[in-house]
């Protein structure tokens, strides 16, 4: 593992309760309720999603609720872990919660997904060269629909929402749902 993926797994290992608790602060709910829009308007409506970079497991959760299935894959082990104890403290069950490098998925069996998460890995990964990867691995599932986030868009959000005001939010949330 290189110099800057170890930097990124220790500091998820770390932060793992703070990122559970991420998607509850008011500009993240957002974040959330949008993101579950977009499955729900693009995604299939059942099936095996995989939720790469799903950290904490979040997403898969409310996956799960939804009547997906879900495979979830993180480069954090801490992460990982609480993602299989929370699942089970909520009576829900993933089809598996690993361990992995979204730029090497040889882990996952090789059956394709009808959809996929990739949120969080492509702004971890560097170089060019290794977010092609991350893509290339995915792909090889053939999942049907891909929700990925490159530089997180509600980065441009949240500064100034912090900064300054939720007016800002106001004014950008209807353009960003206008665009979609
Ligand atoms: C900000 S969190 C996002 C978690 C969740 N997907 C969400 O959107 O709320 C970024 C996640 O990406 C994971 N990640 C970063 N680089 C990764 C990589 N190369 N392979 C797998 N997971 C990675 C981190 O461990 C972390 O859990």
């Amino acid at each position: 593992m290189g110099a800057m993926s170890e930097v990124v797994r220790s500091y998820y290992d770390r932060e793992v309760e703070r990122e559970w608790g991420r998607l509850d602060r008011p500009y993240r709910r957002l974040e959330l309720v949008t993101t579950l829009q977009l499955v729900s308007r693009y995604f299939p409506v059942q099936g095996h999603l995989a939720d790469i970079g799903g950290g904490p497991g979040r997403y898969t959760v409310e996956l799960l609720r939804r009547g997906f299935r879900v495979t979830l894959v993180d480069l954090s082990p801490r992460a990982v872990a609480f993602a299989q104890a929370k699942l089970a403290e909520l009576g829900l069950e993933a089809e598996a919660i690993l361990c992995a490098d979204a730029r090497d998925l040889a882990v996952l069996p090789p059956e394709a997904f009808d959809g996929a998460l990739l949120m969080g890995p492509l702004y971890h990964i560097v170089d060019e060269a290794g977010r092609a990867q991350a893509l290339a691995e995915l792909g090889r599932r053939h999942p049907e629909r891909v929700l990925a986030t490159n530089v997180e868009y509600w980065a441009a959000v949240v500064k100034p929402v912090n900064d300054e005001s939720d007016a800002f939010l106001c004014l950008v949330m209807p353009l960003r749902l206008q665009e979609e």
